[in-house]
């Protein structure tokens, strides 16, 4: 395999992922598909030696394309992602990465069966918060980190409103899915992805009620949950689509350790220890990362080595997912 061939489907934020691809130098933009035409040709000028296609079925018997970036509406990332790799093709799929566990776990047995690397885009891994926080956690920093609060918030941060994104047959949900599920998966690999015990969570729509009731709109606007772990350690996390807030969007992250905390609001960083009679106060520099994501998925098919955001992590990401609605539907803590 001397040049990867990709391919993308769903050119929203695929477009991402043609970028990603072009960037790596033993990669190529081979392949791209949307079912809309205007999207698929305003992009297509951007990779003049690209073929396209509008049904994603042709891309199954290409038999030069190696690996293909999922992007679709979340409805479709199982079943696409399952001919994918029943075709041969090693896949990155964005988040979240099914509707439910059930069909997470179907996709991960599927990759397994054909020994294919199915990745997960958790692109929060690959930016600079993450690349300054794992090394301090990697460096034994923070001891045994036994909480961590993250949220990530939004104020009037509806996604095209009247759009899939607000049916749940097509999102499976609204915030929680779509940006709780990013802070999640950063939170869990940042305290190494403890088998989870219980949930307990909380959703409301108090505020879509009235600003979607134009829309075909069925979804929560705001999601708190509490998370425990068989280790003991827990997690807080809450995100919306709405609120009142003074920023339009507040990304946080609180990590609690026996040694040190780092407390994270909006990219800047701050790690506190009590070692001495006055807390020590570091300001963190922002680490550029060392990879970007579609960097991680090509290395990973070269090297045929389990990538980061694995299926594995992608399917336990689901899991606590499906758990936090059952709770918020049923008002009933939820045992894993
Ligand atoms: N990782 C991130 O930061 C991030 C950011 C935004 C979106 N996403 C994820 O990316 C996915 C797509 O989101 P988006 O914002 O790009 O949505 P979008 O609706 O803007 O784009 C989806 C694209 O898929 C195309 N499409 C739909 N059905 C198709 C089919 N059957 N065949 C071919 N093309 C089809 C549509 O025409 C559209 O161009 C979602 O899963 C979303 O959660 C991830």
């Amino acid at each position: 395999m001397d040049v990867i061939n990709t391919g993308v489907i769903g050119l929203g934020m695929g477009r991402g992922h043609a970028r990603g691809f072009d960037a790596c130098p033993d990669a190529r933009v081979a392949v791209l598909c949307d079912s809309d035409e205007q999207r698929l040709a305003e992009e297509s000028e951007k990779y003049p030696d690209a073929l396209t296609c509008s049904d994603y079925r042709q891309m199954l018997e290409m038999e030069d394309l190696d690996a293909v970036a999922v992007a679709l509406p979340n409805y479709l990332h199982a079943p696409v992602t399952l001919d994918l790799l029943r075709a041969g093709k090693h896949v990155l799929c964005e988040k979240p990465m099914a509707m439910n566990s059930g069909e997470a776990e179907a996709m991960k047995a599927e990759a397994e069966a054909c020994n294919r690397i199915l990745m997960m885009h958790f692109n929060m891994r690959f930016m600079s918060t993450a690349a300054t926080l794992r090394p301090l956690v990697e460096a034994g920093e923070f001891g045994k980190i036994y909480h961590i609060t993250t949220t990530y918030t939004r104020r009037n941060g509806y996604p095209h409103p009247g759009s899939w994104f607000g049916q749940r047959a097509k999102s499976g949900g609204g915030p929680l899915i779509d940006l709780g599920v990013h802070r999640l998966d950063l939170a869990l690999w940042l305290m190494d992805y403890p088998p989870p015990a219980s949930v307990l969570g909380c959703n409301y729509d108090l505020l879509a009620k009235e600003k979607m009731a134009d829309f075909d709109f069925d979804c929560e606007d705001f999601s708190a949950a509490l998370i425990r772990f068989e280790d003991g350690s827990s997690m807080y996390m809450a995100s919306s689509w709405d609120g009142h807030q003074r920023r339009e969007s507040e990304i946080t992250m609180n990590i609690y350790g026996d040694r040190a905390s780092a407390f994270e609001r909006n990219g800047e960083l701050t790690l506190c220890a009590d070692d001495a009679e006055e807390p020590s106060v570091r300001r963190l520099g922002a680490e550029e990362p060392q990879e970007t994501s579609q960097q991680h998925f090509i290395r990973t098919i070269r090297n045929g080595a389990e990538p980061g955001p694995s299926a594995a992590h992608g399917v336990t990401v689901m899991r606590l997912l499906d758990a936090i609605y059952e709770s918020a539907r049923t008002g009933r803590e939820v045992r894993l």
